[in-house]
């Protein structure tokens, strides 16, 4: 590790704790380590999370943090989103509700309890999830046989989706691609009728939409 360290957003957490005097100043930033130990929360888009903190007695300095600020210092709340709240069933926690979910509340968050001169954080890492939906899909074409044809299907979704081609024949024909772009060099007329994209991920079940290609005869 030569050279001087660039700021760090992991450091971040650690400067705001010192600017609410939860922390010591003196205290070497090597014995927290927001890397280590880090729990992993699944949500889906539109859901609610819970982030859940326990304090050990109720004298403890308390606060929850992400990794653009703090969200609440003990019972203030610094966030001005309407969807974050504490839930506090009883005495001794301090969990972070986050409502309605979305892809840019993925994320560390850390909550930090000061008891004595012992501080402690627990980080989580919130992973939001979106079922796969198609955003564009070819329109339905017709081309004389010979042509070249390429059928496109672009698909939103986290994880990305995975897409997979498939001419629908009366006789289920296998799998005609993996990918966006669905090629089809020099059409005959057997290639005509139906395809199928799917879009899936493991949040939901796949989305499912069809293009008809209809192939002219060339000699007519
Ligand atoms: C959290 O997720 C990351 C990335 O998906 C993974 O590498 C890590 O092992 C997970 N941690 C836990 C505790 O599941
Ligand atoms: C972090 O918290 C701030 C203030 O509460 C909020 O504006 C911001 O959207 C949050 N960022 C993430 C990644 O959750
Ligand atoms: C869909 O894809 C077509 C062809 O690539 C493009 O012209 C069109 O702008 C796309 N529409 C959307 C909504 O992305
Ligand atoms: C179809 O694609 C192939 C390979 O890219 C090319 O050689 C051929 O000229 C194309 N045919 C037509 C009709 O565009």
């Amino acid at each position: 590790m030569g050279g001087r360290a660039q700021p760090d957003w992991k450091q971040l957490p650690l400067v705001l704790l010192r600017l609410l005097c939860l922390l010591p100043t003196g205290l070497p930033v090597r014995s927290l380590d927001f890397t280590r130990g880090t729990d992993n929360i699944t949500v889906r888009q539109g859901d609610t999370a819970i982030l859940r903190c326990y304090v050990e007695d109720r004298s403890s300095k308390v606060a929850w943090l992400n990794r653009s600020g703090i969200i609440f210092a003990g019972q203030d709340k610094w966030s001005l989103d309407p969807r974050v709240e504490l839930e506090k069933r009883t005495p001794l926690e301090y969990s972070l509700r986050i409502q309605k979910v979305d892809v840019y509340d993925e994320g560390s968050y850390t909550c930090s309890v000061q008891t004595q001169h012992h501080p402690r954080t627990s980080q989580v890492y919130l992973i939001v999830q979106v079922p796969p939906k198609i955003s564009n899909i070819s329109s339905d074409v017709t081309v004389n046989e010979g042509s070249n044809v390429t059928l496109v299907c672009m698909a939103n979704g986290r994880p990305e989706p995975v897409i997979t081609w498939r001419h629908l024949t009366p006789t289920g024909r296998e799998f005609e691609g993996e990918e966006e772009y669905l090629e089809i060099l020099g059409i005959t007329r057997e290639q005509s009728g139906k395809y199928e994209c799917k879009a899936a991920n493991e949040v939901s079940s796949a989305d499912v939409k069809q293009v008809r290609v209809t192939v002219n005869c060339e000699y007519i």
